[in-house]
């Protein structure tokens, strides 16, 4: 990987600016106001690995005076320091600028006051002397927040546009549907709920949501709701007062508290557990909660915007999933259809792809070869938009000329090249095209007779089938129908079939 280096001195705060580039990713401005040099240093030399200008400051009001001209993306701040506190820098940050992020560090553990700075929209805090480890991944936490705050999405179609910074990126009459709706839900305060497979674009369409709505000037903060551990997911959201639980050793500010005013992207939803899922029902209903291991209750004013690639409807019938919830969440509904559905917005989003990746090479686009689009309108896309765009990065990477040709896409894309244009499955699975066409025969002879019971009666018929490929052999044979063994034995069972194949 390349990387040069450069050090220079900036002249208004005679702070020094450490440049770090590899080339490839969009730097980030990253403002360290610390009075000890100590910390200075230590930033300074922990952070070579991440594409970020560092600038210093070594007081509130050297900070101050900074912002403007940096602009920075995140602000890293003590709270104790000569001249201005950190905290009336904050409060001075905040009428300047609504939505930069904040983490504060302190020395001296000082509950109120750190509860005073989060009241003040800080993004988080840490305590000093730091994990760097830990650090480091805050500070790359806050400034995907940062982005995702800043990067305007459009969600107009994009065609000859050179306006190509993120978009949602569609012309076909499903993403058609999908544009209408994302302005009508941003001129609202409402609810909505993003579905679709994974990789669909339901994070970049929550993001253009808030992009469009009157809360674009105050935060964006996304919670993933199934990368959160369970018992850290709810004082994640509502914070939580000291000791209410093991390793609860200060009292803690939860997102719902730091987003005040502004949007909250709820992913993963159907992953929340049902305490959680009740909490989160009350807020909507009322803008109350209380932190856990709390009675105060508190109020917020948030807007929330869902997602999920779960059927949360099957959840709700399961009763994983409050049903009183899901109403309330799906007062305004986006469903982004599988690109396999929408296979007009392939040759779009490939010109686009190409685009963003030549923006970030500072290089000219590469072109594509007709055959290869050919190959990519015809393939399934189990993993949607991002499967596309990592095969374009991949193809990007490997195709030895200026052109991307079919040989520099993966074969389980052009092995199905030149097939028939009918959704080809991927290994270990069956087609959606091939699936619904049997289903369609099958449920025309059902209809025909519907005291066929047309669904054991297949069931029987395959497993038998299946146990004779593989000579009885259960474990082939519950491989082979993609289920278990276990369940194989039951159904065995049920339909009598050990008697007719003689199998024990
Ligand atoms: N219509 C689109 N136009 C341009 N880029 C898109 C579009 N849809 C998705 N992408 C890109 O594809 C990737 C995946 O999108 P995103 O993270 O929004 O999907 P998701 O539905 O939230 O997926 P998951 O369920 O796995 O979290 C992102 O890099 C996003 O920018
Ligand atoms: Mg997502």
């Amino acid at each position: 990987m390349l990387r040069f280096r450069l050090i220079k001195f900036n002249y208004r705060s005679e702070g020094i600016q450490i440049f770090f580039h590899n080339g490839h990713c969009p730097m980030s401005k990253l403002l360290l106001i610390d009075d000890e040099t100590d910390v200075q240093y230590s930033f300074r030399r922990n952070f070579d690995s991440a594409d970020i200008e560092l600038t210093t400051a070594s007081s509130g009001e050297e900070g101050l005076a900074l912002i403007p001209k940096l602009k920075p993306d995140l602000v890293l701040m003590d709270i104790r320091m000569g001249g201005i506190t950190g905290l009336e820098t904050l409060r001075r940050i905040r009428q300047m600028d609504t939505k930069l992020l904040v983490i504060l560090m302190t020395a001296y553990g000082s509950t109120q006051t750190t509860i005073e700075a989060m009241k003040l929209g800080a993004y988080d805090y840490l305590t000093k002397p730091f994990d760097v480890p830990k650090l480091k991944e805050l500070i790359n936490k806050a400034l995907k927040a940062a982005r995702d705050m800043k990067q305007v999405v459009s969600y107009q179609p994009l065609l000859e546009s050179e306006d190509y910074e993120l978009g949602v990126v569609g012309r076909s009459e499903p993403m058609q549907q999908v544009f209408k709706l994302i302005g009508q839900v941003a001129a609202s305060d409402a609810t909505a709920l993003v579905t679709g497979e994974s990789g669909t674009g339901k994070e970049l369409v929550a993001r253009a949501i808030y992009h469009h709505s009157e809360r674009s000037s105050q935060p964006f903060l996304a919670v993933n709701c199934a990368a959160i551990p369970e018992q850290l997911l709810e004082s994640e959201l509502f914070g939580h007062e000291r000791g209410s639980f093991t390793g609860a050793t200060t009292q803690r500010l939860g997102k719902f508290e730091q987003c005040n005013n502004g949007t909250i992207f709820l992913d993963e939803i159907g992953d929340m557990t049902p305490p959680t899922q009740t909490k989160i029902l009350r807020v909507l209903q009322s803008g109350m909660f209380e932190r856990v291991g709390g009675n105060q209750p508190i109020k917020v004013n948030v807007r929330v915007i869902a997602a999920t690639n779960k059927p949360l409807e099957q959840a709700v019938a399961a009763r994983e999933f409050r049903e009183d919830l899901f109403y309330r969440l799906n007062v305004v509904r986006i469903h982004i259809p599988p690109l396999r559905d929408r296979r007009d917005d392939i040759p779009l989003l490939v010109n686009y792809f190409l685009k963003k990746i030549a923006k970030e090479h500072d290089r000219k686009p590469k072109s594509i070869a007709t055959t290869a689009v050919k190959a990519l309108e015809k393939y399934h896309w189990p993993g949607n938009v991002r499967e596309l765009e990592n095969i374009i990065r991949r193809a990007h990477v490997i195709a030895k000329s200026e052109a991307i040709l079919s040989a520099d896409l993966p074969t389980e894309v052009t092995g199905q090249g030149a097939s028939s244009g009918s959704a080809p499955a991927a290994p270990g699975e069956i087609s959606s095209t091939d699936a619904s066409a049997l289903a369609r025969q099958l449920f025309q002879i059902a209809k025909r007779d519907p005291k066929l019971k047309v669904l054991p009666a297949v069931e029987r018929e395959l497993i038998i089938e299946a146990l004779k490929d593989s000579t009885n052999n259960q474990v082939h044979a519950a491989k082979l129908l993609g289920i278990t063994r276990a369940t194989l034995r039951k159904r065995i069972e049920k339909f009598g079939i050990h008697r007719e194949l003689k199998i024990g």
